[in-house]
């Protein structure tokens, strides 16, 4: 299949340019959530995997998101590399991953990042600074030798996608824009207006 026939082959290729060309965080993503009786919402997270069966982020279960996700499957992931002047929408539905991918995705994380995962009630109200950093410190002291275990309210979610569209920059504003939706087990192309 030509690269160009499947949006997985061409999200590597324009993934590997954005790993190479962009200063800071290609893999950062707006992940778009709505609530089911359709009012949206929009934040950015960091893809932390992706293959054929879909593009993986990891979060607090009982953040806004978190919430809308339990009550809505449908999400938008959408990725800008500026310096590429290249875009990629990508829909779908959203999925937990299991907890044994959670887990050992949790291990190779920062021991700050696993501490933070315990000391964020993420998306809650928050009184006061004071209290996010005697957390944090009450954190160190309760695991200073013992694993930090995975908290069971993080996790990921995979994002199976069921709409790529790819946007290229092109000279007198005649943007390249190609869609393909997915079709059983193979992908329909179409080129829109830009
Ligand atoms: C570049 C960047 C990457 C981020 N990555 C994540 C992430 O991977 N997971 C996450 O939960 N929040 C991430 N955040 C924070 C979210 O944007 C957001 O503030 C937080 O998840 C709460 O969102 P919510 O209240 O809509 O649930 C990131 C923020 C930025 C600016």
């Amino acid at each position: 299949m030509a690269e160009s026939d499947d949006p997985f082959s061409l999200f590597a290729t324009w993934f590997a340019e954005a790993e190479r060309g962009e200063p800071n965080d290609p893999n950062g993503m707006v992940l778009a959530t709505a609530t089911p009786d359709g009012r949206p919402s929009a934040r950015m997270v960091l893809l932390k995997g992706w293959d054929r069966d879909g593009f993986v982020f990891y979060t607090n279960l009982e953040s806004r998101k978190g919430l809308e996700l339990r009550a809505n499957r449908a999400v938008a992931l959408l990725f800008h590399w500026k310096s590429l002047r290249r875009q990629v929408r990508i829909e779908g539905e959203a999925a937990l991953v299991s907890d044994a991918e959670a887990d050992a995705y949790f291990v190779t994380r920062p021991r700050l990042s696993r501490l933070g995962a315990w000391a964020s009630d993420q998306s809650r109200k928050l009184e006061s600074r004071a209290a996010l950093v005697a957390r944090a410190a009450a954190l160190e002291v309760r695991y200073a030798v013992t694993d930090i275990p995975r908290p069971p309210h993080w996790s990921g979610y995979r994002v199976r996608p069921e709409m790529f569209e790819f946007w290229q920059d092109m000279p007198f504003r005649l943007h390249d824009r190609t869609i393909y939706k997915r079709v059983e087990d193979s992908w329909q192309l179409e080129k829109l207006y830009p």
